[in-house]
């Protein structure tokens, strides 16, 4: 199998549903799931969350192209954003390789914080000497965790000054294997509160994971083949662009929204927690004290780039949406991954080429033209395209080099009244 799928993007939703379908036997029922047939009711949202009157579709494309860790892959995206599967998909091309990833382990850290503590020191030395004991009621809240290799392993304490008084904070390191484990690791939190209280003789207010999962950080690495055909100063305006996002808090924002756009996509589809995703990587950005970008991109000598990326992935295959939601599940099968370490490389390996084809479309002729032919497509629709008449509008509109929406609406309303249909 390979996932090197020349014109995937030129086919219906039902051919390339018919390819992906045929690579991992799909139901009947899966694909009627795929093609919005049947599937996520509002009984099953109202399961989920509160006040439920409704679901939201999101668009869910795949990328084509991807190889990670010597395995072809195609990787769900679910986006409402135009181009940002076609640009992932474009720079995975000029990986003939691959991207290759490693994992620090699936470690999350909870911080449980303790106010009003008389000797803070003397409490912080006295929480390591009863670690064991703290470790222990723990994983007493989690025995499946612990039966699986997972559960409490460590403590990470610190004084903490602040505005008021010096706080003690402990951490939990709990590895939560192939769960995300918010869960777990709250509990376990809020299980050991009235210990950590006993211990430091002061009273525990927040006990509530780190988004700053730095003991789960992901790293995918991709040499991009001669992606400038030997054009030097291209490829010197593609290397220039990303300095600006070391050098630059306002450029690094927009350079890992960029990155974020691959990353929260394969997220979402595989039902995992974007917010929390998004929070530890731009906290991750800001580690050294300055914000800056995740990647980072080296000029070879034979005309290739190498691009790495680097941030916490806390992402699982088991619990919350990742379960119930059944087309975050059929995500996880197209994936064909089995522990959360393979789906967090293939999450990055997803940013890291989608900052690829950001940048070399930024430091080249730049993303509108691209970004709007593909969005007249969405501004077709909402003037009231009928499904037959789409391919036309956006013919007329590349070909016109109109992409307003006026200028779509009446290219629609034009083709309409030619049809007899207003
Ligand atoms: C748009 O959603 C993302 C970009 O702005 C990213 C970037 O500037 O690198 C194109």
């Amino acid at each position: 199998m390979t996932s090197r799928i020349s014109g995937f993007y030129k086919k219906s939703p039902k051919e390339r549903l018919d390819i992906i379908s045929k690579h991992l036997n799909l139901s009947n029922e899966e694909e009627r799931l795929l093609l919005g047939e049947v599937g996520y009711s509002v009984n099953q949202a109202n399961q989920m969350v509160e006040n439920v009157i409704g679901v939201l579709p999101v668009p869910l494309g795949v990328a084509v192209n991807f190889k990670v860790n010597e395995k072809e892959v195609f990787i769900p995206m679910a986006t409402e954003e135009a181009s940002v599967i076609a640009a992932a998909s474009h720079a995975a091309k000029f990986c003939f390789d691959g991207f290759f990833t490693s994992y620090s382990g699936s470690m999350m850290r909870a911080q449980i914080q303790a106010i009003e503590v008389t000797d803070p020191y003397g409490a912080l030395s006295r929480i390591y000497e009863n670690k064991a004991l703290i470790l222990e009621q723990c994983n007493e809240q989690d025995p499946t965790l612990v039966s699986l290799g997972g559960g409490a392993k460590d403590l990470d304490v610190h004084v903490i000054e602040g505005a008021t008084e010096k706080m003690v904070v402990t951490h939990l390191i709990v590895d939560t294997k192939d769960a995300m484990g918010a869960n777990a690791v709250n509990s376990m939190a809020e299980a050991v509160a009235p210990l950590i209280e006993d211990i430091t003789g002061g009273k525990v207010v927040l006990r509530i994971l780190s988004n700053l999962a730095d003991q789960r950080i992901v790293r995918a690495r991709g040499v991009f083949e001669n992606p400038f055909s030997g054009d030097k100063e291209a490829m010197n305006k593609f290397i220039r662009a990303y300095e600006l996002a070391q050098a630059d808090p306002y450029r690094a924002a927009t350079h890992n929204k960029g990155i974020m756009n691959g990353i929260s996509a394969v997220v979402l589809a595989t039902g995992n927690d974007t917010r929390a995703v998004e929070a530890g990587a731009h906290a991750y950005a800001s580690i050294t004290g300055r914000y800056k970008s995740l990647t980072h991109w080296e000029v070879n000598e034979d005309n290739s780039i190498t691009g790495t990326i680097a941030l916490p992935m806390p992402v699982g295959l088991v619990g919350g949406a990742t379960q119930s939601n059944p087309v975050a599940k059929l995500a996880t099968k197209i994936l064909d991954v089995e522990t959360a370490e393979e789906l967090a490389g293939i999450v990055a390996s997803t940013g890291l080429a989608q900052n690829f084809a950001g940048l070399k479309a930024l430091a080249g002729e730049g993303i509108q033209k691209g970004h709007m032919k593909l969005h007249a497509r969405n501004m077709a629709m909402m003037a009231g395209a009928e499904d037959d008449e789409m391919d036309n509008v956006v013919e007329l509109a590349n070909r016109r080099g109109e992409f307003s929406y006026d200028k779509i609406k009446q290219i629609v309303l034009s083709l309409q009244k030619d049809k007899g249909r207003t």
